[in-house]
C-alpha cells in the first residue's frame, strides 16, 4: 500500500496590495461594508498564474531539500489558466526543471482539495513526488466596475511537495463532491467576467461543506474533538463561522486568512495552510479538515495528518 506525506510549502502573492478603502475610489462601496459582510480587509493583485505558481513551489521545494529534477509530475489547481492551450502547469514544469508530467485540474475553488486526492492516487501508481500548486489570478476575470464582485477576490498562489510513503499515509480520507446543474451559480464564459449568484451560493456552500466535512471525519472514524484545525476554503469569514457552528467546531480552530488575501479560489486552502504552518498552528501528529467549495458546484473534504 502506498500512501502520501507532506514534505515541502511555500506561497507567494500579487504584488500589489489593495485595500478596502481603495476599491472605494472608485466603486458605491466602503470598507464596512466589505468587512461586515465578507471579513475582507485587502487582498492583493497581478502577476500571472505561471510566475505565481513557479514562485510558491520553488518555495516548497527548497523547505523540502530538493530540486526540480526530483519531481515526478506538476499537478496545477486553477481557474485561471494564462492560456486556454497549453496548460500552465506546463510553464511551471520548465521553469522548475521538472522532467516529469504536468497537468492543469479546474475544480474551481475545490481544486486544491481535489488536487489532494488525485496526487494520492498518481503516488499509488509509483511516482515518487508531486509538487500540487493552486494558483489563480483572479483579476483576469474580475470586472472592476461591478462591485457585487469586484470586492471579493485576489490573486496568489500555494504550493506543497508530495512524497510516497510505505503504508496509509497521511491522507485519512476524503469526500470529493459536484453537481453541474448548479453551474449557472458561479461562472465566466471565455473572454467574459465572473458571474455569481451571491446568496445561493452562500448558502449551498454551508451545506456542502457541513455534509462533506462530516462524512470525510467518519470515514476516518474521528470526531470534531480530534481535529487540531480546519482550513476551509476562504470565501467569507461568514460561510466558516457557519459552517464550525453547524460542525460544532470550535471557531478558534478554523484558519481565517480571507481578511489578507480576499478569495484567491483554488490558491486559497494552501495559501492558508501555509500560513498555519508558518505560524506554527500544526504539531506533529495533528489531524486536520481541509475543505472547499465552489463553481459547478463542486465540494471536497479531506482530512490530513500533519507529519512533516
Ligand atoms: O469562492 C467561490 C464561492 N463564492 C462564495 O462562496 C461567495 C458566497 N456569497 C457571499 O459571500 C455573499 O453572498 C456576498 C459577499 C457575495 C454578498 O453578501 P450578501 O450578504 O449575500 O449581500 P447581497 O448580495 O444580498 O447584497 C446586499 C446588499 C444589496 O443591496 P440592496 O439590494 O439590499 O439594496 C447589494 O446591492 O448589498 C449591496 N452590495 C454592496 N454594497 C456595498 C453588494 N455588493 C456591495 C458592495 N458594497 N461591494
Amino acid at each position: 500500500m502506498t500512501g502520501m506525506r507532506v514534505i515541502g510549502w511555500g506561497k507567494a502573492l500579487g504584488e500589489k496590495l489593495v485595500t478596502n478603502d481603495d476599491l472605494a475610489q472608485t466603486l458605491d462601496t466602503s470598507d464596512d461594508w466589505i468587512t461586515e459582510r465578507t471579513g475582507i480587509r485587502q487582498r492583493y493583485i497581478g502577476g500571472s498564474v505561471a510566475s505565481l505558481g513557479t514562485q510558491a513551489a520553488q518555495r516548497a521545494l527548497e523547505v523540502a531539500g530538493l530540486t526540480g529534477s526530483d519531481i515526478d509530475m506538476v499537478l496545477l489547481a486553477t481557474t485561471t489558466s494564462d492560456q486556454i492551450v497549453p496548460s500552465t502547469a506546463v510553464v511551471i514544469q520548465a521553469a522548475l526543471g521538472v522532467t516529469g508530467g504536468a497537468l492543469d485540474l479546474n475544480a474551481a475553488c475545490s481544486g486544491f482539495a481535489y488536487g489532494m486526492v488525485v496526487a494520492n492516487g498518481l503516488l499509488a501508481t509509483g511516482m515518487k513526488r508531486i509538487v500540487l500548486i493552486g494558483a489563480e489570478q483572479l483579476s483576469t476575470i474580475t470586472d472592476f466596475s461591478d462591485r457585487s464582485t469586484a470586492v471579493l477576490f485576489g490573486d496568489g498562489a500555494g504550493a506543497v511537495v508530495l512524497e510516497a510513503t510505505d503504508g496509509p499515509g497521511d491522507l485519512l480520507s476524503s469526500v470529493l463532491g459536484s453537481d453541474g446543474d448548479l453551474k449557472h451559480l458561479l461562472y465566466a464564459e471565455h473572454g467574459g467576467y465572473l458571474q455569481m449568484v451571491g446568496k445561493e451560493v452562500f448558502r449551498k456552500a454551508v451545506q456542502v461543506i457541513v455534509e462533506s466535512a462530516s462524512e470525510a471525519m467518519v470515514k476516518a472514524g474521528i470526531g470534531v474533538d480530534d481535529l487540531a484545525l480546519m482550513v476551509p476554503h476562504q470565501a467569507n469569514l461568514r460561510i466558516i463561522q457557519a459552517a464550525c457552528q453547524r460542525l460544532g467546531i470550535d471557531e478558534a480552530k478554523a484558519m481565517v486568512t480571507v481578511d489578507k488575501y480576499g478569495n484567491t479560489s483554488a490558491a486559497s486552502i494552501p495559501l492558508a495552510l501555509v500560513d498555519a504552518i508558518t505560524e506554527g498552528r500544526l504539531q506533529a501528529g495533528d489531524l486536520v479538515l481541509l475543505t472547499g467549495f465552489g463553481a459547478g458546484m463542486t465540494w471536497a473534504s479531506a482530512i490530513l495528518r500533519w507529519n512533516p
